[in-house]
């Protein structure tokens, strides 16, 4: 069956930077279903040959692997299509809507209706596809991806799926997360479900703690309007970290399906302990980059937050009293995001050759991006005299070992929408859990009872609270930039 991805907010970033090279990979590589069209909606006034060119144009800048291949935009741009219109007016979406119907020429067709539209269009989308019975499903599939953020808190996150249930059904509905269609994130579940030897000593009993970190390099810049309303808590840790805590936490699936993987993840959620606004205030260290005040946008004085880490308890079988720490910043260090599981030292400390030191613990560190791989790091004898140890580390690197390039995150995700796989995307219990951990942070952060944010130097680790508050539980972050070969 052939598909129609319907991009309403065709003129934005998301479209010219993520979406269109994503498609234009997949069909390069001969993965594209053969017969998908594109079609753009947006405002911006634009003929289907000035969008073709100016995608052409974005899509050499921005697609990620082998270098622009003329050739093969040659044979994907023909399938391209633009419609002109506002979302506000319901004669703009019939419009649409015949111009659909044209271009499927009656063929039954998997339409997929994709969000890339600024977050407040969402339910005026929504709404207009409800209007004109876009939804119903007698030509085919009617499929709906959501772009994060997927609200501002619990109360609009419930709000919208409100909306999106009463048009479309939540089998319909794909809310995107791209830090599932990550490889290395997917590989998570690989190495814990296709595995046996990690099983036994992943939990409690074995790990001491796990920490999360997504890092970035990069400042706010010109985001500075947009992350002003969102800030860490909203913008990192409500969607990608407690993705990455969800495969790192959760039970194996009965099967890999949608139904199945989901359950399992929204337990983990369930089973995250409720903070009130007070051990919040314990449970998190926040800071902000010096120098964001300058980034244009920014709110003299403002006190949003850059960098974040708070710390969740699990309370199941599995993990009762291990945190999971989850640290994210810009401006810090290196760019890195990584999950590492801290191990508990040896009950009995035999070899104390020289000075009593403490000894690092084990840890298993899966290297998410840059420098794809995991690392198992253990204590090993230094060749020669007595019984001197140290760390060493076993290491398996995904460009040493696959010669392809990694897909981006969004080409798989695509495709999963194309045929109908929801297992990476998120369910609406999924994403209101997600916010009811996430909320109490950002209301006690807001909160004008809180001391004057941290701050830290651009090329650190955040504030130096951050490291004082994990020694004060005894603990030290692995502040660990990946080697890039
Ligand atoms: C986005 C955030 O969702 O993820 C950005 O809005 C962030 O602030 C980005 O930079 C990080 O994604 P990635 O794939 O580069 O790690």
């Amino acid at each position: 069956m052939p598909h129609t991805i319907v991009i309403f907010g065709a003129s934005g970033d998301l479209t010219s930077r993520k979406l269109v090279p994503a498609l234009y990979n997949l069909m390069r590589i001969g993965e594209l279903p053969p017969g998908t069209r594109i079609v753009g909606f947006s405002r911006t006034p634009m003929t289907d040959d000035a969008w073709r060119a100016s995608l052409r144009e974005s899509t050499a800048r921005h697609a990620e692997g082998e270098p622009f291949n003329a050739e093969a935009w040659q044979a994907f741009a023909p399938n391209i299509f633009y419609q002109q219109g506002d979302i506000g007016s319901s004669d703009d979406v019939s419009r649409l809507r015949r111009r659909l119907e044209s271009l499927e020429a009656g063929v039954e067709t998997t339409r997929v209706y994709y969000l890339a539209t600024a977050p407040e269009f969402y339910e005026p989308v929504v709404g207009a596809l409800g209007a004109l019975g876009m939804a119903a499903e007698s030509h085919g599939p009617r499929r709906i991806v959501v772009e994060k953020p997927f609200g501002t808190d619990l109360a609009t996150a419930r709000s919208l799926n409100a909306s999106l249930h009463g048009v479309f059904d939540e089998s319909q509905i794909y809310r995107i997360d791209h830090y599932l269609g990550k490889e290395s994130v997917q590989n998570m579940l690989a190495l814990r479900f296709a595995n046996t030897i990690f099983e036994p000593v992943w939990n409690r009993r074995y790990i001491d703690h796990v920490q999360i970190t997504v890092a970035e390099e990069v400042t706010v810049g010109r985001r500075g309007a947009y992350y002003e309303s969102a800030g860490v808590l909203r913008d990192m840790f409500q969607n990608h970290l407690l993705q990455l805590l969800m495969v790192t936490a959760m039970e194996a699936p009965v099967r890999f399906r949608a139904k199945a993987v989901r359950d399992e993840k929204v337990k983990v959620l369930e089973a995250i302990r409720a903070f009130d606004l007070q051990q919040v205030a314990a449970a998190g260290v926040r800071g902000q980059y010096e120098g964001y005040l300058a980034e244009p946008g920014v709110a003299p004085g403002s006190q949003v937050a850059t960098f974040g880490a708070i710390r969740l308890e699990i309370d199941n079988w599995r993990w009762q009293g291990v945190p999971f720490y989850l640290r994210s910043g810009k401006a810090m260090s290196c760019r890195t995001t990584q999950i590492v599981i801290g191990f508990r030292e040896p009950p009995l400390e035999l070899f104390t050759e020289g000075s009593p030191i403490h000894r690092e613990a084990n840890r298993l560190v899966i290297q998410i991006q840059p420098a794809e791989g995991i690392q198992l790091h253990f204590h090993t004898k230094v060749p020669g005299d007595g019984m001197r140890l140290r760390m060493t580390d076993l290491s398996f690197s995904y460009s040493r070992e696959f010669r392809a390039r990694l897909p981006e995150a969004y080409e798989p995700l695509l495709l999963d929408v194309m045929t109908g796989d929801a297992s990476l995307f998120a369910r609406s219990d999924e994403v209101e859990k997600s916010w009811e951990i996430i909320d109490p942070f950002v209301r006690a952060w807001a909160s004008p009872d809180m001391r004057p944010i941290d701050l830290y130097t651009p090329g650190d680790w955040g504030p130096v609270a951050s490291t004082r508050w994990m020694e004060a539980q005894g603990r030290t972050w692995f502040d660990l930039c990946p080697v890039l070969t």
